[in-house]
Parts: C-alpha cells; sequence; structure tokens
C-alpha cells in the first residue's frame, strides 16, 4: 500500500473510532466513510467508489450532484435561507401549489422529515375526529412511520416500540391486506387509518388493489380519514407520481419526505380542503418548516423530475430490473420472492441478508436489508440500464458467495 493510501486510511479509520466517542450509538453503521457523489455514484474517504442503490435510503433520486440542484442552493441561499412562518414565504406557496396539482390534494404543511409529516396527519385525524369523540386510528401490522414517541406508536414492528412505552393512547393495528379484520377495528371512536400503499421498511410489501379499495369505501361510509403514508412510496418511486395512482383510489390525507428536496430535510403533509381548513392558526408548527432554501430546491427537484420525465424512466428502468431480478429468482433457488413497483424493489432471500449487503458492498454496490430477509434497491430514478446490469451482475456474485458462507 503507497503512503497516500494508508494516510487516507488511517484518516478514514479516525473518523468511525471518533462516531463512538462523539455520537450516540443509534445506528450500527456500515464501516466506510462516504466523501462525495455524482450521479448514480458516491466515493469513499478512501477514493474507493461504489454504485449507489439505496440512495441515501430513497432521498437522492436526482442522482448525487446534479448541476440543477447545487445551482438553485448556491443561487438562493444568497437571497433567503429562512426567515421562519411569521411570514409569508413565496418559494413555499409555489411548492404546495405545485404539490397540490400533481396530487389528488389541496392544502400542504411543510415540516421537516417523515415522521414529521405524519405526526402532522396524526393531529389533523384527532381535530377532525375530536368533536365525536373519535380519537383512534388504525395502522397496519409490519408498518413504519417514523421514530418519535407517536410514530412509533403507530408503527406496527415490535423491534422499533422495544424499551420506549408507553406510547400515546388510541392506536390500534391490523393484519396488512386483510379487509375483514379491519372492519372489525373500527369503532365509533374510531378518526383515521393510516397505511403505505407499498410498505417500506415492512420489506417490500404492496397493498392488494381489492384492501386498499375497501378499505376506501370503508373510511367513506364510517367517515374516517384515509391517510397513505408516501414517505417512501411517494414522488415517483413506484413508477407514477404517487403510489396510490396504481390503485383505485385516492386518500384524504397523504405524506411526503424523502426525495423532495434532493437530499435537504423536509416533510409535506397534503389533504384536501375541507379536511386541511380543520386547522387554525396555532394548531401546528414548525420552525424550520417550508423555508425559502429548502422549498426553492424542491421546487427544482419537481421541475427535474418533469423536465427529464423521470417518472417515466423510474417506470421503464423499473420493468427493465424487476426483469434481470427475476433471472436472479430463477438461477438461485434461495431467492424467494421479488416484490415491488418501480424502483422501490425487493428481493426476499430464505436467510439472513447482511452477508449479501456486506459483499456487495466490497464489489463495489451498496444495497441493504429490511425485515432481515429482504434484500432492498431504491436506486436513484437516473439509472440507467448498464448501472442496472452492473449491479445485478455484482447481485449475482455476491449471492454466490453469501450462500456459500450461509451453508457452510
Ligand atoms: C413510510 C415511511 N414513513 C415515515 C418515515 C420516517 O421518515 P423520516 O426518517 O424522514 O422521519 C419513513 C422512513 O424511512 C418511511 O419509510
Amino acid at each position: 500500500m503507497n503512503s497516500t493510501k494508508s494516510a487516507l486510511k488511517r484518516k478514514s479509520q479516525k473518523v468511525m473510532q471518533e462516531f463512538s466517542k462523539y455520537l450516540m450509538p443509534t445506528y450500527s453503521r456500515i464501516p466506510i466513510v462516504i466523501d462525495r457523489g455524482e450521479g448514480t455514484r458516491v466515493w469513499d474517504r478512501e477514493g474507493k467508489s461504489y454504485l449507489d442503490f439505496i440512495s441515501g435510503i430513497g432521498v437522492m433520486a436526482a442522482g448525487y450532484s446534479h448541476p440543477d440542484i447545487c445551482k438553485v442552493i448556491k443561487e438562493e441561499c444568497h437571497r433567503l435561507i429562512h426567515c421562519s412562518n411569521l411570514y409569508h414565504v413565496e418559494a413555499q406557496v409555489e411548492l404546495a401549489k405545485k404539490l397540490c396539482q400533481l396530487s389528488f390534494a389541496d392544502k400542504a404543511f411543510f415540516c421537516n422529515s417523515g415522521a414529521e409529516a405524519n405526526e402532522t396527519a396524526i393531529k389533523l385525524a384527532r381535530k377532525f375526529g375530536y368533536e365525536k369523540g373519535a380519537y383512534e386510528i388504525v395502522a397496519m401490522e409490519n408498518s413504519f412511520h417514523g421514530r418519535t414517541l407517536a410514530t412509533i406508536g403507530l408503527t406496527g414492528e415490535e423491534k422499533y416500540r422495544k424499551h420506549f412505552a408507553p406510547f400515546p393512547p388510541g392506536f390500534k393495528f391490523t393484519s396488512f391486506n386483510n379487509l375483514n379484520e379491519l372492519e372489525k377495528n373500527i369503532t365509533p371512536r374510531t378518526c383515521a387509518v393510516i397505511m403505505e400503499p407499498i410498505q417500506g421498511e415492512g420489506g417490500i410489501c404492496e397493498a392488494t388493489p381489492s384492501f386498499i379499495e375497501g378499505v376506501r369505501n370503508i373510511c367513506t361510509e364510517k367517515e374516517i380519514l384515509l391517510i397513505f403514508d408516501e414517505v417512501q412510496c411517494g414522488l415517483g418511486r413506484t413508477g407514477k407520481w404517487f403510489a396510490y395512482e396504481h390503485y383505485n383510489v385516492e386518500p384524504d390525507v397523504m405524506t411526503l419526505a424523502k426525495p423532495l428536496a434532493a437530499g435537504l430535510p423536509i416533510g409535506a403533509c397534503l389533504a384536501k380542503k375541507n379536511i386541511a381548513d380543520i386547522f387554525s392558526p396555532g394548531d401546528h408548527a414548525s420552525t424550520f418548516g417550508g423555508g425559502h432554501l429548502v422549498c426553492s430546491v424542491a421546487l427544482k427537484f419537481l421541475e427535474i423530475m418533469e423536465k427529464q420525465d423521470l417518472v417515466g424512466e423510474v417506470e421503464k428502468r423499473g420493468i427493465y430490473f424487476k426483469e434481470k431480478l427475476h433471472l436472479l429468482k430463477e438461477k438461485f433457488s434461495f431467492v424467494r420472492e421479488i416484490r415491488g413497483k418501480g424502483l422501490m424493489l425487493g428481493l426476499e432471500l430464505d436467510f439472513e441478508g447482511k452477508p449479501v449487503v456486506d459483499i456487495a458492498r466490497e464489489k463495489g454496490l451498496l444495497i441493504n436489508v429490511t425485515r432481515g430477509k429482504t434484500v432492498r434497491f431504491l436506486p436513484p430514478y437516473i439509472v440507467s440500464e448498464g448501472d442496472i446490469d452492473e449491479a445485478t451482475s455484482i447481485l449475482k456474485d455476491a449471492l454466490k458467495d453469501a450462500i456459500k458462507e450461509v451453508r457452510d
């Protein structure tokens, strides 16, 4: 190893050691230090490059260092970074208008993360049901809605909840894709049902059309809100602007986050007018939410989506990628199932997927695992067929090596 290389390795190791000294141990981080990114690739501090098929967990949809995103950040930061919601901010209303034009919604509220967007939806649902004394929210088993106390209270997965009870009361769980059970869980005290049309952290599990249509009918009939958490599956990820468009339904409320501001923190809760207007001044707020810079970047991201037809690209690339994954399934009997839509795909194994992730990384591909056995792919929307070929070739080798490790 030459001296520059070993100096970089030492630097990288020092950074990682200092993480354990200075940061709360909330993440089991992968042992690389990411230094920069461009397009569909990132480089670590030692100069090794990786094809990134997880893209900041579904955030870097337009790719790294998109020139238009970098330009808008540079220009707008000189104009105004932030000034609070004491005042009107033009970029905020432009972003709200754009999201409403793209979706079923009439009004928006901006915050800083997916969890906060869901907190907004929870509060809106609670105020919606207040006069009737309806406060219960029914969520799905296997779901994920964030890490605040209320949103883990609504997350149907024990590993996130353990150690943190008690949660705010009034949250109930029902089996995903089981309409009879859902119906039994609705009472006169129910104000809303919340669900991800495609569960992300839950292992890329799609709602069946009959379930989602049935939920919509029940909510309409019982006059309760249907909230779609599209934090992971929304904004083009599944090959439509919003995942609900794959189904013959619209929600009353929808939450968004991840890719919306191309890597800057943002969350949005969208709703139909009659529901949005339940909030009055003082009911909800966020110091940073909807700031000028972040909204300007989000507007640019949506412009890029339209200009580069990224929704259409996701649809095409998703079909291509899924076909490649099916070929792997045919080849390896330990691949149980391929799931998902667009570029939100999962490959379920019959063993724990961590070795696959580790070996793929060594070979230059970043992916991750959800629910232990599902290898998850959330590549940037700008992936080429060449990137997909490269990723599937690395994945094939990683699967071959991992099965040897697991079975030996
Ligand atoms: C469906 C869903 N909802 C909510 C969240 C929470 O978002 P955030 O981490 O931005 O709070 C996530 C994060 O992965 C998610 O996938």
